[in-house]
């Protein structure tokens, strides 16, 4: 039995912020993107303190410079961090919105200064979620769109998927068309969701969080048995210390393997965004 709730409670910083992955350097920071689907699965678990305070560390963060743009990931603490990591990304910021309105709301003040930024800045360049390339993205503008309760940036963001490689981040987006894509381009053989097909990360294995997030698309569309046997997929993979970011089953790049391992060590395990989802799919197909 996988302990989720534990995992996250334990990756949780004092000053509210979630670690990305405790035990590898390079994540020991809280991301707002893993933040949001974190604190959104510790709602569903029924540990609203624990979102609340993530709530308020991002609140922290935002009224330390309202005039914004604010970063991708920030140090445990809510400080900036001073290392080159990328942090122009907006995704997190669109996140944020939508999962406090789902919290049920607070913040005003705060979430006021990020609509009102997100609003004037939306269609700028930034990172993808994969934190690679540059430009506008499908999955950022949705992001963006669910937190500005935006119709017509939400069709804009299916648009900009269309000229997009498959991606499994459009899992998120969730539309039949682009669901329909990622399974055909990207799931591997033993049924694990990979994130693009050019990806070296670690050899480019299948990421556990994209896999649940199939699982919630299949779990939307009422084909429970499929959304189950995902959560079993991703649950089987879980490691002694917790769920980590990809499996090895199969790399799609392997021969990228060694430079990372070279360069970071093993990759990120346990990574609480991957335990977020288990969360989260296992609320939908469990209940
Ligand atoms: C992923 C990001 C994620 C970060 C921390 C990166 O490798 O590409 O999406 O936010 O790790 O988990």
């Amino acid at each position: 039995m996988i302990q989720s709730v534990e995992v996250i409670l334990d990756g949780q910083s004092e000053s509210g912020g979630y670690v990305a992955a405790p035990e590898f350097p390079p994540y020991r920071y809280s991301w707002l993107r893993d933040g949001c689907f974190i604190a959104d699965a510790m709602r569903i678990a029924g540990e609203r303190e624990s979102a609340q305070r993530f709530h308020e560390w991002v609140a922290r963060v935002v009224r330390a410079r309202p005039e914004g743009p604010w970063d991708a990931r920030y140090e445990l603490d809510g400080s900036r961090d001073p290392s080159a990591w990328p942090k122009r990304q907006w995704d997190g910021l669109g996140l944020w919105l939508a999962t406090v309105r789902r919290f049920g709301g607070g913040w005003e003040e705060e979430t006021s200064l990020v609509a009102r930024w997100l609003d004037a800045h939306w269609d700028e360049p930034c990172l993808d979620w994969w934190e690679e390339r540059e430009g506008v993205h499908g999955v950022t503008v949705w992001c963006i769109a669910n937190g500005l309760a935006s119709d017509e940036l939400r069709r804009e963001a299916v648009a900009l998927t269309e000229s997009e490689r498959a991606d499994g981040s459009h899992l998120f987006v969730g539309t039949d068309e682009l669901v329909t894509r990622v399974k055909a381009e990207l799931v591997s053989p033993g049924g694990g969701v990979h994130r693009h097909a050019d990806d070296d990360y670690y050899g480019g294995g299948e990421w556990l969080l994209l896999t649940a997030m199939l699982g919630q698309a299949y779990a939307s569309r009422g084909r429970l048995d499929d959304a189950r046997e995902k959560l079993a997929w991703v649950r089987a993979h879980a490691r002694p210390e917790g769920l980590p970011e990809q499996s090895q089953d199969h790399l799609l790049h392997p021969q990228a393997w060694e430079e990372w391992v070279a360069k970071w060590g093993a990759p990120p395990s346990p990574l609480l965004w991957s335990h977020a989802m288990e969360i989260a799919l296992a609320a939908e197909v469990e209940r």
